[in-house]
């Protein structure tokens, strides 16, 4: 039997723009959201879509807000170990922290439970889908995607490739990055709702050689993702200018590599230019904007701006560790004083496209996710503007969804996620 879920449900049918445009949304006060076999089936106001339907069964979120499950496009899970370390910027805060974090991921069993520990901490923050990297070792993708497997997420993640500029302890090499990732590629990618990234580190951490290998699986297997970093603090972009004197640009080096194409995933993008900006646009890639990592790791204002005028499809992100919060209303929140700062603004629409439907897009996924269009994979949130005694107290004095939704992003976090669903089945809250 089917069944409907009532509360207030937005979604979006576009990127609302700067202007917050609503033709580019939906909104039912009093909306019913109607799945059967884990698809949406229909979404509109409750009279309309239950009318005198006998047959489906209505679970009463009423008083709450119901939105498509959040979608985080960079985030890398053994950083929970190190995520809120004090005072660096990127390439310190990699040697003092991430990497010796990452270090422990040599132990499987280790990995085993915070994949487990990492999936759960998501689901409670609302976020049912994400592009994650593992660490260098094979074991901790294969746990992260078993983990996955079993919650019945759809996922996106790789292990790390990184040979060089990093600790020994840290390094596999160019043959065995090449066929750990063949292995895992052939193991996980499109098995159910999982998909493989190739990943590597960023340009830095990996030989030509290995970067190489990365291009000649990203073109032996082209509905794979590539995933990695990109422009992202000034002493990396210094470095990577040192290593590959040839290249005409950062972006270039990847380029070079074969490693520019439909579903290429770069975090981060800050210190672009215009003729960079074109290049991923006729590329077709996506591009990934880490709020709280730039304002934590002091490395920049991105431009969203001017990344959506050329096109590019950009989904919004945690970065954690670099980032503070697994929290996707954290990290909209942030995202809006990151574009306040560079004189742009983020209406809360714009705030909720770049958390659903235009992160599914920039992850080449939504076809399956990111919206309620009928067919859809039922993955959604419930939240509750008024979890908390500041939430309670504003939202009696909010009229527009606009309006709320700014409200539960600005103030809100995992307290106000009431559930999450994935698969049309409850799995959190
Ligand atoms: N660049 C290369 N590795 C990393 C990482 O782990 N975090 C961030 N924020 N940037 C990176
Ligand atoms: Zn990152």
């Amino acid at each position: 039997m089917p069944t409907a879920y009532r509360a207030s449900i937005v979604h979006c049918l576009g990127d609302p723009g700067e202007s917050g445009d609503s033709a580019r949304y939906e909104y039912f006060v009093d909306g019913a959201l109607v799945v059967d076999a884990g698809r949406v089936v229909a979404v509109g106001d409750a009279t309309e879509v239950l009318g005198g339907r006998q047959d489906v069964e209505v679970v009463d979120h009423r008083g709450k807000l119901l939105m498509p499950g959040f979608i985080d496009c960079h985030v890398h899970f053994p950083q929970v170990d190190v995520i809120a370390s004090y005072g660096d910027q990127l390439l310190e805060w990699l040697e003092d922290y991430a990497y010796p974090g990452e270090a422990r991921y040599a132990d499987a069993d280790y990995a085993r439970s915070a994949a487990e520990f990492f999936l759960d901490e998501l689901l409670a923050n609302g976020t049912t889908t994400a592009a994650v990297f593992a660490t260098v070792h094979a074991h901790s993708a294969e746990a992260l995607f078993e983990a996955a497997s079993t919650r019945r997420m759809r996922l996106v993640a790789g292990k790390v490739l990184m040979d060089r500029n990093c600790p020994e302890n840290l390094r596999d090499d160019a043959e065995s990055a090449y066929a750990d990732s063949k292995r895992l590629i052939e193991r996980w990618h499109g098995n159910g709702r999982l998909g493989y990234a190739i990943t590597p580190r960023f340009a830095l951490t990996s030989t030509e050689a290995q970067l190489a290998a990365a291009g000649r699986l990203a073109g032996e297997h082209p509905d794979t993702w590539v995933h990695t970093h990109l422009a992202e603090n000034d002493n990396e972009i210094a470095e990577v200018r040192k290593l590959y004197p040839w290249s005409p640009s950062y972006l270039d080096v990847y380029d070079h590599f074969g490693l520019l194409r439909e579903r290429s995933l770069f975090a981060h993008c800050l210190h672009l230019g215009d003729a960079d900006r074109r290049q991923l646009h006729e590329k077709r890639c996506s591009v990934a904007f880490c709020p709280t990592s730039n304002t934590f790791l002091g490395s920049g204002l991105f431009d969203l701006a001017s990344m959506r005028d050329a096109q590019v499809r950009v989904g919004l992100a945690t970065d954690v560790g670099g980032g503070t919060s697994l929290s996707m209303l954290r990290t909209m929140a942030e995202a809006y004083k990151v574009l306040q700062l560079g004189g742009q603004s983020l209406p809360a629409s714009r705030a909720l496209f770049l958390s659903t439907l235009g992160a599914a897009e920039a992850l080449g996924l939504d076809r399956h996710i990111g919206n309620f269009l009928p067919g859809k994979e039922a993955d959604f949130v419930v939240a509750d503007p008024a979890a908390t005694a500041i939430g309670a107290r504003r939202d009696t004095q909010l009229e527009t969804i606009e309006e709320r939704l700014f409200a539960l992003l600005t103030l809100g976090d995992d307290r106000h996620i009431v559930a999450t669903y994935v698969d049309g089945r409850r799995v959190s809250g």
